[in-house]
């Protein structure tokens, strides 16, 4: 099959496009016919006598790990750690009996992440991989493998694979929050429910995109960026920095916000974009405040936030750009949206090699 742009100029635009198609296929593949119930093959797992998981990637994977992480400690009550797959081994981590390991990899097929599955299954824990490519190695070796439905993915830079990794995971935290009794047969409906509004929100969120190529355009011309979040949105700023490094070559960071006074906040001047990532919930006062320090030190602070936090920062922020309220659960899923489209503008805005940036591969087969 040749893989076909349709109208879009790069394949990552055509992918980003894709996510709100791609992840209303994943949902469904994860719920039950009647979106009463959620469906995994990890299901046969007691999850109940599981004293921890371990979750092991590199890459955009390891952050949909570091999401996953949040939502299996809040929805389910279980102990997770997770690890970049090139660290994990080589430490010979004692893994706790009865203990599961999940791998996550787009490709199957990266080098350290398959290292961890087999040090792991040595170890005696159970394994599960989420993969796209469900022929791949890791598909094979695991104990189980979960597929994200993403389709092929050929833009270097992840995205739909990204977000269909995050779709699996949430579907997979509500099951072991079912299976551990940690939510009861209404909590998982509801938890399905908010789910199901994914697709839209991400549509919604890509409508919003000459805002976030204006942004963009301003950011391409900088030498270096931050991105800051916390909670949920902590991972996502670093796959922003992730995103933004990889396909427009300039230097960027993802900081937890509330970190930044102990260091980073040495980088602002008025030449840095700050992209501050300002979802509502629970978390929203303290990184108001966070990012009120950059503001005061003169920082080019660029809010992507909904109506509450647009409203509360007012003048000190240098740019802002409106995402549409939602659920906690889900703020992850728009969020990786609008990360994905500043960094794909800057890039177009820069002229580099959007889909084949330079010293970059799309899956890393040695160590
Ligand atoms: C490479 C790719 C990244 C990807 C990482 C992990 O570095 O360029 O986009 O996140 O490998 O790949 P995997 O196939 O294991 O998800």
């Amino acid at each position: 099959i040749v893989a076909d742009k349709g109208q879009h100029q790069h394949f990552m635009a055509k992918e980003i496009h894709e996510q709100p198609m791609v992840v209303a296929r994943a949902f469904g593949a994860w719920t039950s016919n009647d979106r009463s119930r959620i469906a995994s093959p990890a299901e046969t797992i007691d999850w109940r006598s599981v004293p921890r998981l371990t979750i092991v990637a590199c890459g955009t994977a390891h952050l949909a790990g570091h999401v996953a992480k949040i939502w299996l400690e809040r929805i389910a009550r279980l102990p997770v750690e997770i690890e970049i797959a090139s660290e994990f081994r080589y430490r010979e981590p004692p893994l706790p009996t009865g203990g599961v390991t999940l791998v996550i990899s787009q490709s199957g097929e990266t080098a350290d992440t398959l290292g961890a599955l087999r040090y792991a299954r040595a170890a005696g824990q159970t394994t599960l991989g989420l993969v796209n490519v469900t022929t791949s190695t890791i598909a094979r070796e695991a104990d189980l493998a979960l597929a994200t439905h993403a389709g092929p993915e050929i833009g270097v830079a992840s995205t739909k694979a990204f977000t269909a990794q995050l779709m699996g995971l949430a579907a997979f935290s509500v099951m072991v929050a079912r299976e551990r009794g940690a939510i009861d047969a209404d909590g998982e409906r509801d938890a399905i429910e908010t789910l199901s509004r994914v697709p839209r929100l991400m549509a919604e969120t890509i409508a919003q995109e000459d805002r976030f190529a204006a942004l963009a355009r301003e950011i391409a011309t900088a030498t270096s960026a931050l991105f800051l979040g916390r909670g949920l949105m902590y991972p996502i700023a670093l796959e922003g920095a992730l995103k933004l490094k990889e396909i427009t070559y300039i230097h960027a960071e993802g900081y937890a916000a509330g970190e930044i006074k102990h260091g980073p906040i040495a980088l602002v001047d008025e030449a840095t974009p700050v992209i501050a990532l300002l979802p509502s919930g629970d978390l929203l006062e303290k990184s108001l405040s966070n990012i009120r320090e950059v503001a005061a030190r003169k920082g080019r602070v660029a809010v992507i936030g909904d109506a509450e936090a647009r409203a509360e920062l007012g003048d000190e922020a240098w740019r802002s750009v409106a995402m549409p309220r939602c659920d906690p659960l889900i703020q992850p899923f728009a969020y990786a949206v609008a990360i994905q489209l500043l960094a794909y503008h800057a890039a177009v805005a820069r002229g580099t090699d959007v889909d084949q940036p330079r010293n970059l591969a799309k899956s890393v087969t040695v160590e």
